[in-house]
């Protein structure tokens, strides 16, 4: 799949952040859990040169634990923090609290050594659009303050949420734009509504997952869709799943439109099973 983010948005969104780094000691980066290499833009380390980082392996709640468990060993391989949480969830408010205090440990221990007691950590948010970066601000800041707008470069003026005594969080998160070095970058995030869905063609994409899940989670697709016969062509199984869900059009023919629209929603939520998209290289 081919998809394409302009240029000019991206240059702007690169700006914005570059400014935003010059005013916070930690990045904390969201992934999505289900796809952590697609929904990462690499340039991140570029720009948080010389800053404490945390990645946050974001709706973990919809992606595989043991896939969970296996990233976050790997980012930690890479001395990269790492966190898999659900944002929406109140249980993860401490365990993110924990670990920019980890994290920055050593910043704080040296301030401290130094008798500055009162400057807390500043952090920043940043992420792909859709990983969840408003959802989180606002877990943690336990109100609506986030503004949610998904548009690179906005100009804003910096508003600090106070978390704690000790952290500091920047309330607009920082828009990473994504990086489509090969096929399987897009088609991921097309997957995963990370890509903007009228630009991609819903049945062509509907096909494509159907073929990624009977390979690797052939037992959930079974479970949902009673009765579908497994098989290599994406296709042929969206108009079986449009005839077992009756999505018909009049006359009888395999509705296939609306039973795509019907799979990627199932898979979206959850309904299809906890199913992580890209695994760790061994
Ligand atoms: P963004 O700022 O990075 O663009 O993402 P945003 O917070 O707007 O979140 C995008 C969607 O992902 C929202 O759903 C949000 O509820 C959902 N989301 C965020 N974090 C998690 C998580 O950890 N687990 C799950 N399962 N979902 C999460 P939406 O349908 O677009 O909006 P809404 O109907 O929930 O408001």
């Amino acid at each position: 799949m081919q998809i394409q983010w302009y240029p000019g948005h991206m240059t702007k969104a690169r700006r914005a952040m570059q400014e935003d780094m010059k005013l916070i000691d930690l990045c904390i980066e969201l992934l999505d859990a289900r796809a952590p290499l697609s929904s990462r833009n690499p340039d991140i380390d570029t720009l948080a040169r010389g800053k404490y980082r945390l990645v946050i392996l974001n709706k973990a709640d919809l992606a595989d634990e043991a896939v969970n468990r296996s990233w976050k060993a790997w980012f930690e391989d890479r001395h990269i923090p790492c966190l898999a949480i659900d944002a929406r969830s109140k249980g993860a408010v401490k365990a993110i609290q924990t670990a920019v205090m980890d994290t920055c440990s050593e910043k704080l221990e040296r301030d401290r050594k130094r008798g500055i007691l009162n400057r807390p950590v500043r952090a920043m948010v940043a992420g792909i659009p859709n990983v969840g970066k408003s959802t989180f601000i606002n877990s943690l800041s336990g109100k609506a303050a986030a503004k949610t707008g998904n548009k690179p470069g906005v100009t804003k003026g910096n508003q600090w949420i106070r978390l704690n005594k000790q952290i500091e969080l920047l309330d607009t998160p920082g828009i990473l734009w994504p990086k489509f070095d090969d096929e399987t970058v897009g088609t991921h995030l097309a997957f995963i509504g990370s890509v903007n869905d009228m630009i991609v063609n819903r049945e062509e994409l509907a096909s494509e997952l159907l073929v990624v899940l009977k390979d690797n989670y052939p037992e959930a697709l079974s479970a949902r869709y009673e009765g579908l016969e497994l098989m290599d062509n994406g296709s042929l199984m969206l108009e079986q799943i449009a005839r077992i869900r009756s999505c018909l059009k009049k006359g009888g023919e395999a509705d296939t439109d609306r039973a795509s629209g019907l799979i990627i929603d199932d898979f979206r939520s959850g309904r299809l099973g906890r199913i992580s998209l890209e695994k760790p290289e061994k």
